[in-house]
């Protein structure tokens, strides 16, 4: 793999450090791909010999400036520290700075200082980026072995919108985070294990013990339900369920095989949905309540001897200090229960020591939605007090919010019920493929098929990426399917039309691959300080765990290219290198616009 990393001795011609310094020069300085961050850490060593100060002391942050490329102001916050004039700092930094071959430096008004990359500066970084497999994205400096715990629907039950959304975000997660080099484990904590398997198990019983005549996967809900209906009027039932559950803890044999008819019923159905939502998860991926049973033994001993056990209520609990209910009084994260039965806590508690312990992961992510905000809280709180996670080894709950419908309330059907996941996939299909036939009415119907399943699937994932997790999103079949806008179909839109000029022109993009660009029109170098921030942006969504930072960063791209496009001839400019110079521009383009769109778990069409 090549990445944009330059040498020791590049730094050293472009920014004229001392040799001595060789060691950290490598470290402090890399050639990275996005100019502005590459040149803040140029501002950090001048802020640095200019001042006499640590570099570790300078913040050299800049911003966008409508002068410049960038601004740094970091001149003003050190001339107070050293006791000099601001514009004074500025002019020694900016002539230490003079002749720099990545931008040109000026001082203005009174001592901020305007940053202009240079052209040839910037096509020799894109020529880099469009030859190297990973678009100059860096790997994370310290690869990670990841755990992300998403998806997790309940077996015997529809799996509703709220788990579109862990699933949809989970895999561009673990898309993202698997690009950067980490070691990441997927895994599936579904809902396989508790009381109410009691009563599935014995209403299974009771029509013929054969879950795939049973279980309609059209409708899960519907033997839950009637499950639920029988438990609730029928005394006798309600008491063989009670003796199921002890048997089901037990692991019984018979009690198990009926209780993995159900189970196996269930991924059947949830694998019918990821398949057709194009969502990496499998078999291999599960890893449910259930799996946890035999460690909770071991959860409860180890937090007896460490004698953060405390009894409450007749429960073994954990007061978890910091965390209070309504009135003010300590609230106790509950690990068993009185009866002997462990709840949903538990399970979490030794998903931590598992992640840990066996699978050695520094990171531990859950996409679950906010209102278990407060489980997780307390279940990470615990662990940390037991030992299980010390730094730099972390939990993180990326929490998510509400989809709500267009009353702004839950999402239901006209009738009041659950979406039904398939038929949402399905009407986005259909409502898909009826935009590509607008689009492009000629082309052969079984390419509208597939252009239409990729609109549609895209536009499902792309609305609800494309929103800060952390808020509610309004699911809006128009809004999410439309051309104009920050929707999937306009990205899509905007990369298929790019590759259509290789085709108008009767150009290969792999042939330009190699042109190092000449950026002529503002237009041009915009684009190019747009493209080469492809870098930090991936960076920047996994250190996050937001997707819409990706999102928006493709939108505005895509704009960029638009603005380009409108103000510069691709196929007819003026001279053939500049055909060949745009038509680079364009590749890279259509490459970042693909590889993020890949990286969220959307298909491009190659034309539409
Ligand atoms: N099955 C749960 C639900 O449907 C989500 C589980 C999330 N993961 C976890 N480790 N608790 O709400």
């Amino acid at each position: 793999m090549q990445y944009l990393v330059g040498s020791a001795a590049e730094e050293n011609e472009s920014g004229g450090k001392p040799v001595g310094a060789l060691e950290t020069v490598t470290t402090t300085i890399r050639w990275m791909a996005d100019p502005l961050a590459t040149v803040e850490s140029i501002l950090g060593e001048a802020f640095a010999a200019a001042t006499g100060l640590m570099i570790s002391e300078i913040d050299p942050t800049i911003r966008p400036s409508d002068r410049a490329d960038a601004q740094a102001n970091g001149a003003m916050a050190l001339s107070k520290r050293v006791g000099r004039n601001p514009r004074d700092i500025a002019v020694d930094v900016v002539a230490d700075l003079d002749g720099n071959s990545m931008a040109t430096f000026e001082v203005a008004g009174p001592g901020f200082i305007n940053i202009t990359f240079r052209n040839a500066f910037l096509a020799e970084a894109l020529q880099q980026m469009a030859v190297d497999d990973h678009l100059g994205v860096r790997p994370a400096s310290l690869a990670e072995t990841v755990v992300i715990d998403y998806s997790a629907p309940n077996v015997a039950k529809e799996m509703h919108v709220g788990h579109l959304r862990t699933t949809v975000i989970g895999d561009a997660l673990v898309r993202i985070l698997e690009f950067l080099g980490h070691k990441v484990i997927r895994e599936n904590h579904i809902g396989d294990w508790g009381t109410p398997f009691g009563m599935l198990i014995e209403f299974l019983i009771d029509n013929g013990a054969d879950a795939s005549t049973v279980v309609d996967n059209d409708d899960p809900n519907a033997f839950y339900r009637a499950a639920r209906a029988k438990f609730d009027s029928d005394h006798d039932f309600k008491t063989r369920s009670r003796e199921r559950v002890v048997k089901l803890q037990r692991f019984d044999p018979e009690t198990i095989a009926l209780w993995q008819q159900l189970v196996d019923t269930s991924t059947t159905y949830f694998n019918t949905i990821y398949r057709s939502l194009g969502i990496l998860l499998t078999d291999d991926d599960l890893m449910g309540e259930s799996r946890y049973q035999p460690l909770l033994g071991e959860v409860v001993q180890r937090l007896t001897t460490l004698g953060l056990l405390e009894k409450s209520d007749g429960a073994d609990v954990v007061f978890v200090p910091g965390f209070t209910n309504r009135e003010g009084e300590p609230l106790p994260l509950i690990v068993q229960k009185g009866d002997g039965g462990f709840n949903y806590a538990a399970s979490d508690l030794a998903s931590v020591i598992d992640r840990r312990e066996r699978l050695n992961a520094t990171l531990l992510l859950y996409i679950v939605g906010a209102p278990q905000a407060l489980h997780f809280s307390m279940v990470f709180k615990v662990a940390e007090m037991a030992g299980w996670l010390v730094p730099p080894a972390r939990a993180v709950h990326a929490m998510f919010g509400s989809v709500l419908g267009p009353d702004r309330k839950a999402f239901k059907t006209r009738s009041g019920e659950n979406v039904k996941l398939q038929a949402l996939i399905d009407e986005s299909i259909q409502r898909g493929t009826d935009k590509a036939r607008e689009k492009s009415p000629d082309l052969p119907p079984d390419e509208l098929e597939r252009v239409g399943r990729m609109i549609g699937l895209g536009s499902i994932k792309y609305a609800d990426l494309s929103t800060d997790r952390i808020k509610d999103y309004v699911f809006d079949w128009d809004r999410m399917l439309t051309f104009e806008g920050n929707t999937a179909p306009y990205l899509q839109y905007a990369h298929a039309r790019i590759n259509s000029i290789f085709r108008r022109g009767g150009f290969d993009r792999t042939t330009v691959a190699s042109v190092v660009p000449t950026l002529v029109a503002p237009e041009e170098h915009s684009l190019a300080l747009r493209l080469l921030a492809f870098d930090t942006v991936v960076h920047d969504t996994a250190d996050r765990y937001s997707p819409h930072r990706l999102c928006t960063y493709l939108f505005e791209l895509a704009q960029e290219f638009s603005s380009f496009y409108e103000a510069c001839p691709v196929l007819k400019a003026s001279t053939p290198e500049l055909v060949q110079s745009r038509l680079a521009l364009c590749s890279i383009a259509a490459s970042a616009l693909a590889q993020g769109l890949a990286l969220l778990g959307i298909d491009v069409p190659e034309r539409m």
